[in-house]
């Protein structure tokens, strides 16, 4: 590998999945990469344009390499790259452990090698790599291990986005394989149920995610408002954009990558403020790579609790979440964060949302918070007096 710094924090940037699954050719992907930049998201740190699942033909050519689908990509996949890098972008592709991909076309399973090496010669910068159609009596580890040899050997930076959805222990030895994002749950669903749910499964996990290995919660939801054009992922009917951005903002203090998933052609202003919140990307992108810890509501723990990150410059980011469905009441005491009171010591509290400093608190900070809402603080541990 060249580049020593590859994926040092969580990889930020746009896929097609969540929103347009099966349907995909180029004129989207280029879109996606020329919006990326005319939204100023890239200018906040988005830089990957991932393609997803059904891009190349159902058969290997003679020699046995991948071919791009030449009605959806007539230009081929270079051409593609070539565009995204014109851009100052990075430039994704998917692929998958088992003889074939979740939706049926070839997977990688023991062409992992000569598959490393068309992707490097189409300049491909990151590769998803899912777990559909894994042969039962294969153990899945020695399946990334192996592709994330043939990455590291193909002689380009490519990023391996293991996707095994959180089966076999990953957490325990994904590290080892050297990829460099573990996707750690299932599919996520455009509803709230399925934010929750997701989030809440990776919240013991929190110590197993850190510089150059990240634990991937899945793509974002954010923006979709229920346009998918996969009835499964758009089932039970979106979120509203209070959720959309709690969803966000759990996401970056998880540390989970942010690959945007919704049309980023076509974008709200609610959802482009959400998705370029700078506190929440720099709390995300923090060069420590923390996990969180959990604070719960003493009275209200099921639904109401504080994620707390401590960043490198010493303040302490700190997500509140309400995931109840009633009114809720946040109070944290600064005693469950080391700040002792009695030695005169408090935190000067900056709100991520307002942007607004609030001022210095003493010995607690209470947030009243409506369902599925967030609040996102940066907190500067201070002496009162
Ligand atoms: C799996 C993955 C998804 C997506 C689809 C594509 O379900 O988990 O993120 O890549 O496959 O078929």
């Amino acid at each position: 590998m060249h580049n020593k710094y590859l994926a040092m924090t969580p990889p930020m940037g746009w896929n097609s999945w969540n929103t347009f699954t099966w349907n995909i050719n180029e004129e989207l992907i280029m879109g996606a990469a020329d919006a990326l930049c005319t939204s100023g998201l890239k200018d906040k740190g988005y830089e990957y344009i991932v393609i997803d699942d059904c891009w190349s033909l159902k058969q290997r050519d003679e020699e046995g390499r991948l071919v791009a689908d030449p009605e959806k990509f007539p230009h081929g996949m270079k051409y593609v790259a070539d565009y995204v890098h014109s851009k100052g972008l990075k430039f994704g592709m998917y692929s998958c452990c088992g003889t074939h991909t979740c939706a049926g076309y070839p997977g990688s399973f023991e062409h992992e090698f000569v598959d490393a090496e068309t992707f490097a010669s189409w300049g491909v910068d990151y590769l998803k790599y899912d777990n559909c159609y894994k042969p039962k009596h294969i153990n899945g580890e020695v399946l990334y291990k192996r592709m994330s040899l043939a990455l590291r050997n193909c002689g380009r930076d490519i990023v391996l986005s293991a996707c095994n959805w959180g089966h076999e222990d990953v957490h325990s030895w994904i590290q080892g394989s050297g990829a460099q994002l573990f996707r750690s749950t299932g599919d996520i669903q455009d509803n709230w149920q399925s934010v929750k749910n997701l989030f809440l499964s990776q919240i013991d996990k929190t110590a197993y995610s850190g510089p150059f290995c990240h634990n991937d919660i899945d793509m974002l939801i954010v923006g979709m408002h229920g346009s998918s054009n996969n009835e499964w992922i758009g089932e039970l009917g979106a979120c509203t954009d209070i959720e959309y951005r709690t969803h966000f903002a759990l996401w970056a203090i998880m540390g989970s990558p942010l690959m945007i998933g919704c049309d980023i052609r076509n974008m709200t202003d609610a959802i482009l403020e959400t998705l370029g919140n700078e506190d929440l990307i720099r709390i995300n992108q923090d060069i420590e790579c923390r996990g969180p810890y959990c604070i719960r509501q003493w009275n209200n723990p099921e639904s109401v609790l504080a994620m707390v990150k401590p960043l490198s410059d010493g303040t302490l980011a700190i997500c509140f979440a309400n995931l109840g469905d009633k009114r809720g009441e946040m109070s944290l005491q600064f005693w469950d964060l080391g700040i002792p009171y009695a030695a005169n010591m408090g935190l000067e509290i900056y709100n991520c949302y307002t942007k607004e400093n609030e001022g210095k608190f003493s010995e607690r900070y209470v947030a009243v918070l409506e369902p599925h809402d967030s609040l996102t603080l940066i907190a500067k541990p201070v002496k009162l007096k």
